[in-house]
């Protein structure tokens, strides 16, 4: 895909980009399919899995930033770029994530009998999770934290208690990487300019509902949302903190990738 844009020889992130991506096919393919030695193959899916890092994604984003500049790329054009990009690394990722959660111990793996989707993913648990870790990276880098409520539904039942677990099958790494990136979202948006009493009249809700087949978070904040105008912009890469110019050392695990920000999200 990198070859796909013109000129990508030139740009030093896309160059390094390239040249990991080109350097891990070929040890893959050097890897004999009549003979594999699990372990080995094992080190390579892991290394691969970590190689191409948010820091590195965040390269690739300000790569297309660089060619933004120029003329011949339109907006359009680079978003499905990374939009191509990105859904392939995931697609990627989660296949040698699997991989590596199914192989035996003696191979390296982790001997999980259904991978990375978990039979009981519970997302009150996980919402609570990527609450705290939103709030100790949110207390980190502006010495703040906003309040966070919790409510909790089953249909049928009404309210439950506020602990009370919601069991489904889903794979918890993603579900959390996306809260996780909602919440700082909602932190940052509730924080910026605001005063100690203001932060206190501003609590930001999370609501899980369940039925027998439907399970749904709803994050909201109020602090005071996205200006209609920006419309479809907000789903452009080119939009938010890292569109605006921010380079790799303003960014921080808070925002400024444009791609959001999450190691530990097995
Ligand atoms: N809950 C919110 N309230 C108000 N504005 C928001 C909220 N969520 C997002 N925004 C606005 O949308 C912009 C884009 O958010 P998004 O997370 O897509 O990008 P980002 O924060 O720059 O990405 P990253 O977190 O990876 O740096 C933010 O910079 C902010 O202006
Ligand atoms: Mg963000």
């Amino acid at each position: 895909m990198i070859e796909g844009l013109a000129g990508w020889d030139q740009i030093p992130e896309l160059n390094e980009l390239h040249s990991r991506m080109r350097n891990w096919y070929r040890y893959l393919r050097l890897i004999d399919p009549h003979c594999i030695d699990l372990k080995r193959f094992a080190l390579v899916v892991v290394h691969e899995a970590n190689s191409v890092s948010m820091r590195r994604i965040f390269k690739l984003q300000r790569a297309n930033s660089q060619c933004a500049d120029d003329e011949a790329y339109t907006d359009d054009f680079l978003d499905h770029f990374l939009d191509g990009f990105l859904l392939s690394r995931i697609g990627s990722n989660m296949l040698l994530d699997q991989y590596f959660a199914r192989a035996p111990k003696e191979a390296g793996g982790l001997a999980r009998k259904t991978g990375i989707i978990s039979p009981r993913c519970d997302a009150v648990a996980l919402c609570k999770q990527a609450a705290d870790y939103a709030s100790r990276i949110c207390q980190m880098h502006t010495g703040q934290l906003p309040v966070v409520l919790y409510d909790n539904y089953e249909a049928g039942k009404g309210a439950c208690q506020a602990d009370s677990p919601c069991y489904f099958s889903y794979i918890p790494g993603y579900l959390r990487y996306i809260m996780v990136e909602l919440l700082k979202n909602s932190f940052k948006a509730t924080l910026m300019g605001a005063t100690a009493a203001e932060i206190a009249e501003r609590p930001i809700h999370i609501l899980i509902c369940r039925d027998e087949c439907h399970v749904a978070i709803r994050v909201s904040d109020r602090a005071g949302g996205i200006p209609s105008h920006v419309g479809e912009r907000i789903w452009s890469y080119l939009y938010g903190a890292a569109a605006r110019g921010s380079d790799d050392c303003s960014a921080t695990p808070l925002s400024g990738y444009g791609v959001g920000c999450l190691t530990a999200n097995k």
